[in-house]
């Protein structure tokens, strides 16, 4: 870490949504110059959850949940393959400095303006990072091999560093075909095997992987992401990195969540010892005020189980999955604290945030998250508002913040809301598009018909292509004895760019 004086300009943030309505975007002056960064138009095809054929190639995600997640079978068959080619593979990276920085990005891949926006705002900030993560779905919709120039590869081009990732359940839903070549340089296929009548339903049904042609692989990484020091592969699907102030470790939770028993037995082994240690994961261990803990396959044992184990010195969890920002500080009984991060804001369409009831996991005071509740309430009412054309349902930000105040009864995080009260009709579109009601998850009152829309369809249907994009971004900075988060806000407008708004920071002591 840098004291604050010798900052560089680009990383002293502008005002941020937590400020002003400004700093959340919603005064858009002028688009970001990622726009020239864009591919020509025809180049690459508009990416849209609306198209049927995108929705479709993601089907794998409900033929595993229906007839069981193949993860850990196929999993298994790629790390015999990774052993085969090196009988010696510990799935370790090591870093010799006791000070290092890296960029997380999470559910990044839809090659669309979204993506492109947090571009500019994360090199201003991280350009001089020693590597970045990608935290679950480096592709979207399927995974794909080939979609890796458009998606990954081009993207990227101006991050001079190395890239990680692990995978996220949309990765998986070509068999990881893709991610294993892309990152792991292992080539081949290792299809699910379910049994039985209705494995043969699911075999039916299974999405088979696109294909994957290593020449026209290999030309887009030269192309795009070609000098010495971007070049890098990883050990595995999970990996760690040890350096002497901190083992970083990344995890693939498949398509449900789950790890398999081998992975879990390596996890146990690089969690052992006094060392302090961040968790990466597909899937958040604490989400929408929930744990979700993270099973592992043939016992009771969770993921969470450990990380919370005190003999193996957790700091902070970051997982994607879900396309917003969240981070819960939460107190342990033995007095530790850990800080449960959801980071899958780096590309793709925002998940709701106004969703998010009163949190009872941790106090209400110890949550954060990005976009704000008020925001994202003011950015969804505003889509419907639209799509049933009815205007009556869009909100503006400030009496959309009110209106969420008013709901679970505490006080606007802006101070330009403080003082404003909700009128019946904010309060009716709050309770209308899911602002819960005090603690509790679900408001009983729905009527509207795009409440039976799942949660999750009626966010991907929202992928909009305009500021603000509500993206984000984290920078973490390792040094001898602290680790610090910082989250970054990306509106896509052209004022931030280049200082991009701090949304959310933490500094962990690590002895
Ligand atoms: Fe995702």
């Amino acid at each position: 870490m840098v004291a604050d004086d010798q900052v560089p300009p680009s990383r002293i943030p502008s005002d941020s949504s937590r400020d002003s309505e400004a700093g959340a975007g919603w005064e858009c002056g002028r688009a970001g110059s990622f726009v020239d960064l864009l591919p020509s138009a025809g180049q690459v095809r508009q990416f849209s959850w609306r198209h049927p054929g995108v929705l479709w190639r993601s089907r794998n995600d409900w033929v595993a949940k229906a007839f069981g997640d193949p993860s850990n079978a196929v999993r298994r068959a790629w790390v015999r393959a990774l052993r085969e080619r090196d009988p010696g593979l510990s799935f370790t990276m090591r870093r010799e400095a006791k000070e290092f920085s890296f960029l997380l990005l999470g559910d990044t891949g839809e090659g669309d303006r979204s993506q492109y926006a947090v571009v500019p705002p994360m090199l201003a900030v991280g350009k001089d990072t020693d590597f970045m993560v990608v935290c679950s779905d480096v592709i979207y919709p399927g995974g794909d091999a080939a979609d890796y120039e458009a998606k990954f590869f081009r993207p990227y081009t101006g991050y001079p560093a190395p890239i990680y990732a692990i995978p996220g359940n949309h990765d998986w839903y070509d068999g990881l075909r893709g991610f294993m070549r892309a990152f792991c340089d292992l080539g081949g296929a290792h299809d699910p095997s379910w049994r039985g009548p209705l494995g043969r339903a699911a075999r039916l049904l299974w999405r088979r992987p696109g294909p994957a042609d290593d020449g026209e692989l290999a030309a887009a990484r030269e192309r795009y992401r070609g000098e010495e020091g971007q070049r890098a592969f990883q050990p595995g699907p999970y990996w760690a990195i040890d350096s002497p102030s901190l083992r970083v470790i990344g995890i693939d939770t498949g398509i449900t969540g789950g790890i398999d028993r081998d992975q879990a037995a390596w996890l146990r082994e690089v969690s052992a010892g006094p060392k302090p240690k961040l968790l990466l994961t597909g899937k958040p261990l604490i989400v929408d005020d929930q744990v979700r803990p993270g099973p592992i396959e043939g016992e009771r044992g969770t993921v969470h189980d450990i990380v919370a184990d005190p003999a193996h010195h957790y700091v902070a969890v970051i997982g994607g999955d879900i396309h917003n920002y969240q981070r819960y500080s939460r107190t342990l009984e033995d007095g530790r604290t850990i800080e449960y991060v959801v980071a899958g804001g780096g590309g793709a369409f925002m998940h709701a945030t106004h969703t998010i009831p009163k949190t009872t996991v941790v106090p209400e005071d110890a949550f954060r998250c990005y976009p704000l509740r008020g925001d994202s309430l003011s950015r969804y009412s505003r889509l419907y508002a639209q799509w049933l054309r009815m205007k009556w349902l869009a909100l503006d930000p400030g009496e959309a913040a009110a209106a969420v105040a008013d709901r679970l009864d505490m006080g606007t995080t802006r101070a330009s809301a403080r003082d404003l009260r909700p009128s019946r009709r904010a309060r009716l579109v709050a309770a209308l598009l899911g602002v819960p009601y005090r603690h509790r998850p679900r408001p009983r009152l729905l009527r509207l018909p795009v409440r039976r829309l799942p949660q999750r369809f009626r966010s991907e249907f929202a992928d909009w292509d305009r500021p603000p994009f509500f993206k984000s971004f984290l920078r973490l900075d390792v040094t001898g004895d602290t680790l610090t988060i910082s989250c970054y806000g990306v509106s896509g407008c052209g004022e931030q760019e280049d200082r991009p708004p701090c949304e959310d920071r933490v500094t962990i002591r690590l002895r």
